[in-house]
């Protein structure tokens, strides 16, 4: 295993926090964002106390380019050209659409689709240039199937995988994989935000009859960016309990 530098956005949220441990596990020096301080020296207190030592964490905003283009450099300068990207920074703003307002709009394909402009266009050229790159997307079943409440989220999660499948031709004969996963319900605090009512009816339709684990997205995470996966690019990775099947 060749040990890489590695870049989650959103590292310490549920799946992110995962990711980090399956990368870290993996050899990798792990660097995360987070957008609101405060937590931050608790978490890397957290990861240290697990004995993962090279976890580092750096402010940005994704859905603010200036900020990731400015992050990207100075990572590149104290740590190592990045050369594994998770885009997993999100969030919801759920509503009928008829109550939807153009605020919870714009935050959302900001934060889950121009964050994936925004942090790929600063690292891309250095996978390039390396001849080894992997770009891992999280989207989501909503941007698969659509989901009452969520018109904002589910184009920008089904954006993503737009962009996953176009980049991934542009960059297939340098080395670099680009691919989506589409997690299905998972037992982070963005679905524990659903009403209870609603997020019960929501888990009597996933077929293995519970919702996802963080950790088995971060496992799949881990496979694709790794040397193994060097033949599997803009693929869009459904991981739902059987949910939704395509
Ligand atoms: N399908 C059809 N009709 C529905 C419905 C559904 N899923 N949900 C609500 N309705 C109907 C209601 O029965 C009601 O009908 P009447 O007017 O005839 O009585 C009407 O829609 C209510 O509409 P409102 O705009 O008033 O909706 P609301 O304010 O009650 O709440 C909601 C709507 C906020 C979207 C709420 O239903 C909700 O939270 N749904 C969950 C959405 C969801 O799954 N979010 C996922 C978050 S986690 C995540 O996103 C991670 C991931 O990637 C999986
Ligand atoms: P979460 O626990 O709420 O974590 C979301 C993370 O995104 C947080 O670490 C948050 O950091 C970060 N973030 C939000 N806005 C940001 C911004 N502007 N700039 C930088 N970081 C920002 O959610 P999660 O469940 O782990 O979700 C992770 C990803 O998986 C999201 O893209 C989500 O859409 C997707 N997903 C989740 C599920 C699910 O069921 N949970 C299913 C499918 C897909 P701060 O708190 O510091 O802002």
């Amino acid at each position: 295993m060749t040990k890489r530098i590695a870049l989650v956005t959103g590292g310490m949220g549920g799946i992110g926090t995962a990711i980090c441990k399956t990368l870290a596990e993996a050899g990798h020096t792990v660097i995360t964002t987070y957008s609101k301080s405060g937590r931050e020296k608790g978490w890397l207190a957290d990861m240290k106390g697990l004995g993962f030592n090279d976890i580092h964490c750096y402010q940005c905003d994704v859905t603010d380019f200036a900020a990731c283009q400015e992050m990207a450099a100075r990572i590149t300068k104290d740590i190592g050209p990045i050369s594994i990207l998770v885009n997993n920074a999100g969030i919801t703003r759920d509503a009928s659409f008829k109550k939807q307002t153009k605020d919870d709009w714009d935050a959302v394909i900001r934060t889950n689709l121009d964050s994936v402009f925004n942090m790929t266009k600063p690292v891309l050229d250095a996978m390039i240039e390396a001849g080894f790159g992997r770009i891992v997307n999280i989207s989501s079943i909503n941007g698969q199937k659509g989901q009452f409440g969520q018109t904002n989220y589910s184009a920008a999660k089904a954006g993503m995988h737009g962009f996953t499948m176009a980049l991934a031709q542009e960059v297939a004969k340098k080395g670099v994989t680009v691919n989506t996963i589409s997690p299905g319900y998972i037992a982070t605090e963005m679905v524990m935000a659903v009403p209870e009512d609603v997020r019960s009816k929501i888990v009597a339709q996933i077929p293995v009859g519970r919702l996802g684990k963080p950790e088995e997205i971060a496992a799949l995470v881990g496979f694709l960016s790794s040397e193994h996966a060097g033949f599997i690019t803009g693929s869009n990775i459904a991981m739902n309990g059987g949910q939704h099947m395509m």
